[in-house]
């Protein structure tokens, strides 16, 4: 879109902001003067010679003190069953946990990871992993049998803390992961008899005691894995250090105060759902809700009535499905205690912006991140005002600019690869056993995000598009390739061609170009065979949701299959240089 373009959506909604409080952050040019880490250290808590422990920061330090009783957190379960738990009562649990992974004989920075539904053993868990100073990993709950297996045996998990409506999934593929030594299972469905641990009886036996590790700032917290274009899923590993960002990132963008009632939608098997979902809005001391039901309108709605969520952070997919639903929706719902909305993972249309402030009397304020930056980098917020369809303006402290291919930067204006100038504390340290592919991320000085985008004269960002074959779907990562991979494992593929197509409600939605083997036939009912062994593989969001047979598929001389011509001729677009098209 041209500059021209991104003007008609400017408007000043400052005065429409209906801003309830005086926000955490006044102004973001004087801040960014002013700006050093070094000076929002000091509101971080450490140890003696400069060692700490997130999780101390993120807990421990709230559960002495005003904040002992205060809720860390609601509850709301799938069958509307409410707990709640005070930062004290975390505390205690999360010590219990790390006693439990000490006598399972845990060592610092060994991989524990999760499968785990939304639940508060997820929560306390987690918190116990960092407490000992090992590595927590989360897995999306709808992974399947593939997804868990590269993930477990790239970490080289040693623990896995799953429940029993999951583990089968693991043991579907148990024996190709060597160095998985504990299998805990929560809510008392283990199996001792295959020498899995009951999370239940071990927590109770356990003592509410512990000394925290103390960590060196460059030790890893926890580590995800997510999708490029090529290969398979990588594993992004943070640092203790990250929490000040996390922290400083909470206060200032989704402008979390003492008394508000916070909601982050996002599963704790994603970034989102860690960072701003667990770490840094409780390293603000904040109470947060967590759903660990199903996406349905009524069901949203009927969580921000129930905790009267003041401060909402979501995503454009849920957003345009809460729109499609109809604004009759939440009029039957009491909307009236949310004063703040965030959105994430996608590019946020003006549309949304605006339905949230006719619906909810808010607009959603679009922030933009990854997985690997580990915090919002390019934001809105309060103090400022939005331009419709605009991520915002960079967090202070943080360079960016738009490069060429060589890393140069471009005039404003220009359109190129979205870079920032790598070094801030919540970013990636590494990618786990591939220091090549983490040296990948950088050119010329700049760690390249892999999307497009353009700055415009104000400092604000523009969403262009991804600048590799990466799809955002629903909001989630998915690489071609994995798709691909798992629709040749079936008997009837023999090759095929994985794009995003744009999808009016999930941004994008899977296409596959499936060639079939000789003797196959298409039909409809294969197409659904196929559809649902891909699903099992990987996960619900991960599937091709279109599946189109065809003859052939455009390769490179090399034999590697061209998605970008597969994209454009599903576009109706330009093919482009087609010089390196394998020709019969
Ligand atoms: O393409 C951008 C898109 O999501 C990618 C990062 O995905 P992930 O690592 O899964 O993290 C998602 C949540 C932190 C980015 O490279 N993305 C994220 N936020 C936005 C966005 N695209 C447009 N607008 C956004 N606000």
């Amino acid at each position: 879109m041209s500059e021209k373009g991104h003007q008609m959506y400017e408007a000043s909604l400052f005065k429409d902001k209906k801003l309830i409080k005086t926000p955490n952050l006044l102004d973001l040019e004087s801040a960014r003067k002013s700006f050093s880490w070094d000076k929002y250290w000091q509101e971080i808590e450490t140890f003696e010679n400069g060692k700490m422990n997130a999780a101390h920061n993120v807990i421990d330090v709230h559960s002495v003190g005003p904040n002992r009783n205060k809720v860390a957190l609601y509850f709301e379960g799938d069958d509307g069953k409410t707990e709640k738990y005070t930062f004290g009562e975390m505390a205690d649990l999360s010590n219990k946990f790390a006693n439990v992974l000490k006598k399972l004989g845990v060592r610092r920075q060994d991989r524990v990871f999760y499968f785990l539904s939304r639940s508060p053993e997820l929560y306390v868990s987690f918190i116990g992993t960092l407490k000992v100073g090992a590595i927590a990993g989360t897995m999306f709950p709808a992974f399947g049998e593939d997804a868990l297996r590269d993930r477990l045996l790239d970490s080289g998990a040693k623990y896995l803390v799953t429940e029993e409506q999951l583990k089968e999934r693991v043991y579907k593929v148990r024996d190709q992961l060597p160095e998985l030594r504990h299998i805990i299972v929560v809510k008392k469905g283990a199996d001792s008899s295959k020498g899995e641990i009951c999370y239940e009886t071990e927590m109770e036996a356990a003592s509410s005691k512990f000394t925290i590790e103390k960590m060196d700032p460059e030790e890893y917290t926890y580590m995800l894995y997510t999708s490029g274009t090529t290969g398979k899923p990588k594993g992004v590993v943070h640092a203790h250090g990250g929490i000040v960002q996390q922290y400083l990132s909470s206060k200032w963008v989704l402008d979390l105060q003492p008394d508000d009632t916070y909601w982050c939608t996002a599963d704790l098997g994603w970034v989102t759902g860690i960072v701003y979902g667990l770490m840094g809005p409780w390293a603000n001391g904040i109470s947060q809700v967590g759903y660990g039901g199903r996406f349905k309108p009524e069901a949203w709605y009927n969580v921000i009535q129930k905790y009267k969520v003041t401060v909402w952070y979501t995503a454009p997919t849920a957003i345009r499905m809460l729109m499609a639903a109809g604004d009759e929706v939440p009029k039957r719902y009491d909307m009236s205690s949310l004063r703040y909305l965030c959105s994430v993972g996608e590019p946020l249309n003006p549309e949304g912006v605006k339905w949230g402030l006719k619906v909810f009397g808010h607009p959603f304020n679009d922030t933009w991140w990854q997985t690997e930056t580990g915090s919002i980098l390019i934001t809105n917020y309060p103090c400022m005002p939005i331009k419709f369809g605009s991520m915002g303006k960079l967090f202070p402290g943080i360079e960016g600019a738009i490069v060429d291919e060589e890393g140069k930067p471009l005039p404003q204006g220009a359109e190129g690869d979205l870079a920032l100038k790598p070094g801030w504390p919540s970013m990636m340290r590494t990618i786990w056993k591939n220091e090549k592919r983490f040296n990948e991320y950088f050119r010329n000085g700049w760690y390249i995000t892999g999307d497009t985008a353009t700055i415009d004269k104000d400092g604000y960002f523009w969403y262009v598009g991804r600048a590799d074959d990466v799809i955002k779907t629903s909001g989630e990562r998915v690489g071609p390739f994995e798709v691909e991979s798992a629709l040749v494992e079936h008997p009837a593929v023999a090759e095929a061609g994985v794009i995003g197509k744009p999808d009016p409600l999930r941004g994008n939605i899977i296409k596959a170009f499936v060639m079939l083997k000789p003797g196959q036939k298409p039909s409809d009912e294969l197409r659904e065979t196929i559809q649902t062994f891909v699903k099992g593989k990987l996960a619900g969001h991960a599937y091709p949701r279109e599946i189109e047979f065809v003859d052939s598929l455009p390769k490179t001389r090399s034999g590697k299959i061209m998605r970008r011509v597969l994209k454009a001729k599903e576009l109706g677009l330009p093919i482009g240089d087609t010089s390196t098209l394998e020709r019969d």
